[in-house]
């Protein structure tokens, strides 16, 4: 198994100065990490970013890319285009863009087509919400959301990083227990396993309330490699204690 990774989703938050300030007290602290480490700030700071970023071990994600090739899509943004600022990670499917951006599994399964085609990382995340959990469905809906990813991309599922993110974790402080994170995990690995002879290489992240309080316990888990850190990626102290408890 490749070496846990841990992704800063800074959602939409920043500025020129914060994101100045954030990253060097990173870069000052952060040492030689045991764990892969990336960062997808607001795509409006990409350049930014490529250019603080450079040299240093922590990689450059974003947090969306369009499921479409260069052409008439105003205000989208393509996979090729982020190559050109060395993106390496594009998070796709975030439940936030399902609900508020009206995403479905078929545009996820497509904008991961787009990322794996121009060589980045796709970040698939899947993920139920309560009342879905409270009625049992949590194993259909992941599989189900993994499943539309997987019948598009066939043998390339074994290039995508897939993050579990329940959806009432999510920036709610009511974070999965290992337990319940695990169990999820195992499922996801299972259809990973069912999918490809090189499920090995998938990465299966948490994401959900991760802190640095809960980080080490969550990351001792059989089939967590790593963690999708809303909140806490926006303090340094914070996101450096998860870093280090990654290894
Ligand atoms: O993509 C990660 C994010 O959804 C988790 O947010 O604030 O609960 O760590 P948070």
């Amino acid at each position: 198994m490749s070496r846990k990774l841990i992704v800063g989703n800074w959602k939409m938050n920043g500025s020129l100065a914060s994101n100045d300030a954030l990253v060097r007290e990173l870069l000052e602290g952060i040492g030689q990490p045991a764990c892969d480490v990336a960062l997808c700030p607001p795509g409006i700071y990409v350049a930014q970013l490529q250019n603080l970023l450079a040299g240093s071990p922590i990689e450059l994600g974003v947090q969306n890319v369009s499921m479409n090739e260069n052409g008439a899509y105003t205000g989208d943004v393509s996979a090729e285009m982020l190559k050109d600022y060395g993106v390496r990670y594009a998070i796709v499917g975030h439940s936030e863009r399902r609900q508020h951006q009206a995403e479905n599994d078929v545009h996820v399964a497509l904008k991961a087509k787009r990322a794996l085609a121009a060589g980045i990382t796709p970040i698939v995340c899947v993920g139920e919400t309560l009342r879905e959990r409270e009625s049992g469905m949590t194993e259909f809906i992941v599989k189900r959301q993994l499943s539309a990813v997987i019948h598009l991309n066939g043998h390339c599922i074994s290039e995508i990083v897939v993050a579990y993110e329940p959806v009432w974790a999510i920036g709610t402080g009511q974070t999965a227990t290992p337990l319940q994170a695990q169990n999820v995990h195992a499922v996801l690995r299972a259809q990973i396993k069912a999918a490809t002879e090189h499920a090995d290489r998938v990465r299966i992240l948490y994401g959900g309330s991760m802190n640095a309080a809960n980080a080490g316990e969550l990351l001792s888990q059989p089939d967590i490699d790593g963690g999708l850190i809303g909140g806490a990626s926006l303090k340094s102290a914070d996101f450096l204690k998860i870093i280090a408890a990654a290894r």
